[in-house]
């Protein structure tokens, strides 16, 4: 069956897509890759059902989009990771697979991935690619919900494009983590994540598109003050995140989806604090800091 990649979403045609035609828990040539390539330039978020992956089967199909991400902005390291470094512990679960405590740090750390955000933004050089894999899934909750960042930037009245146009942020966990009232970081967390500039604006590599480089990691504008800061960019993230530029997945279980940070926000929802949901993501490096990347 040849490749095939259709608008998912009719309300919203050129955001999502379902791929059919493939089983990525085979190799896959180069040239589909390149076509996968294609779809995610032309749409933000692609969804692959039924693909029963392992995590060797997942980083293998990851790389062909380029570097992987080591998960150094997961709060667990060393021997407390239950996943190796190429993938990101989406889950509720600790290394022996239990469900971890209503108030165990892990869990609340993780709760950040309930705030709408761009992967990595609070790394120097953020993310390209996420490839979020659905091992098991709860009966219910536990959507993720994508906005489109290209439809945020296009309706944005003139003025404010001007005032946003060069802007630049500064992102770190530090601060999306604060949003939610978690502060006890240690000095070797705060060093780690220490905030990196990212522009508010930029330019996709692949279709041209401008977007808002949102995130709930950003939490200061160069040269604003930061109240007024906070308060343009909640207000830019309200107007990002109106319901006819957001696609909600309902996932099942063997699931992949593939979104594009570049040009989108995302965010998880609310699922049963005493179900598992065991997902993984692997993450593909962008090419270089978003400063150094053509405006
Ligand atoms: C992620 C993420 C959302 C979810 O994998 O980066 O934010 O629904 N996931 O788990
Ligand atoms: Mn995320």
């Amino acid at each position: 069956m040849p490749l095939d990649i259709s608008p998912a979403c009719p309300e919203r045609p050129d955001f999502v897509a379902e791929v059919s035609g493939v089983d990525l828990s085979r190799p896959i040539a180069p040239s589909v890759a390149a076509e996968i390539e294609a779809g995610m330039d032309r749409f933000a978020v692609l969804v692959f059902r039924d693909q029963r992956l392992d995590d060797d089967r997942q980083l293998e199909f990851s790389r062909h989009f380029g570097p992987l991400e080591q998960a150094t902005g997961d709060i667990a390291q060393g021997d407390q990771r239950r996943l190796r470094m190429e993938l990101n512990d989406i889950s509720n679960l600790d290394k022996d697979n239990a469900i971890l405590a209503r108030d165990d740090r892990r869990r609340l750390f993780a709760l950040g991935n309930l705030l709408w955000h761009s992967d990595s933004s609070f790394k120097a050089t953020p993310a390209k690619y996420s490839l979020l894999s659905a091992r098991i899934i709860p009966d219910r909750g536990g959507n993720t919900e994508f906005a489109d960042m290209r439809a945020a930037w296009d309706t944005l009245d003139a003025d404010t494009q001007a005032l946003v146009r060069d802007m630049v942020c500064d992102h770190s966990q530090v601060f999306s983590r604060a949003v939610l009232g978690m502060t006890d970081f240690t000095a070797e967390e705060r060093r780690k994540w220490a905030p990196v500039p990212q522009r508010l604006v930029r330019r996709h590599a692949g279709s041209g598109r401008l977007s808002l480089f949102l995130s709930s990691h950003a939490g200061t504008i160069h040269g604003w003050p930061v109240p007024e800061a906070l308060a343009l960019l909640r207000d830019l993230t309200e107007h990002a995140t109106q319901r006819e530029r957001v696609h909600a997945h309902e996932w099942r279980a063997n699931d992949l989806v593939m979104w594009d940070n570049r040009a989108t926000m995302h965010r998880a929802r609310r699922y049963p604090a005493d179900q598992v949901r065991d997902m993984r993501r692997t993450t593909v490096a962008d090419s270089a800091p978003t400063l150094q990347q053509a405006a």
